[in-house]
């Protein structure tokens, strides 16, 4: 693991593409060691981590890809994308309009749009998924960003060794029928998971690559 910091940062991407193969034990342990030095509010470490893979992961997404079709989502975090407006909304289409365009998808082919989404569900291919969890604390923005911070720090874990994840608020829409088929409690709350594995780079997935907003537009310096 010497690849410098900043190349590793700019590496790490959402892929879209795995290959089938799993992860051996040791490095699927290790990856998730290191992402358990991530830093949390007085070190409470308050994530509680979910991982499927095989037959586990098999069956989950046989289940999420049947409570898509037969019923609304009941995520326990809501996400609305059209109360993203102004610069974020902005940002968010051009990220969609920018994927599509990389699979080769037209922006009215709507049956098609739909199938590329559905991957979510299948986890695009990836061998395994982890799915974050959080204990309800107040109101739950500090235990959220305490994920998110575990999240950021196994990405990059899994960039240090060549595999790949992608971050999903799709994966927790559906929350019941995650913590129903894991036997996760109620009191439990589903923030996103993580869908990983080896990237197939082969695919067309792989050729799209976000873009970033330059510092100025994004930090104000406040020196006086
Ligand atoms: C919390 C979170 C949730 C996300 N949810 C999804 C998702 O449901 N589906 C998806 O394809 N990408 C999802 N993404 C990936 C973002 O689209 C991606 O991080 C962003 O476009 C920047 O691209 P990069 O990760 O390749 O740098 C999510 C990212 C984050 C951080």
């Amino acid at each position: 693991m010497t690849t410098p910091f900043r190349t590793l940062v700019r590496e790490r991407r959402s892929y879209r593409s795995f290959l089938p193969e799993p992860l051996d034990d040791v490095t699927l342990h290790e990856t998730l060691a290191d992402a358990s030095w991530a830093p949390s509010n007085c070190n409470t470490q308050p994530w509680e981590v979910h991982i499927v893979s095989g037959a586990a992961r098999d069956r989950l997404v046989a289940a999420l890809l049947e409570a898509e079709e037969t019923s609304p989502p009941n995520p326990d975090f809501s996400f609305d994308a059209a109360a993203y407006t102004g610069a974020l909304g902005d940002r968010r289409h051009a990220q969609g309009a920018a994927y599509h365009e990389a699979l080769g998808v037209e922006r009215k082919d709507y049956k098609k749009r739909r199938s590329v989404s559905v991957q979510n569900l299948h986890f695009f291919g990836a061998p395994h998924a982890a799915f974050l969890f959080l204990p309800q604390v107040g109101d739950s923005v500090r235990v959220a960003s305490d994920v998110g911070m575990f999240a950021q720090t196994f990405l990059l874990a899994l960039a240090a060794r060549g595999l790949a994840g992608v971050p999903q608020t799709t994966l927790g829409m559906f929350a019941d029928t995650v913590r129903r088929e894991l036997g996760i409690s109620a009191e439990s709350k589903l923030l996103f998971g993580i869908s990983f594995g080896r990237p197939d780079t082969s695919a067309a997935a792989y050729r799209y690559r976000s873009t970033r907003e330059p510092v100025e537009t994004l930090v104000r310096m406040h020196t006086q």
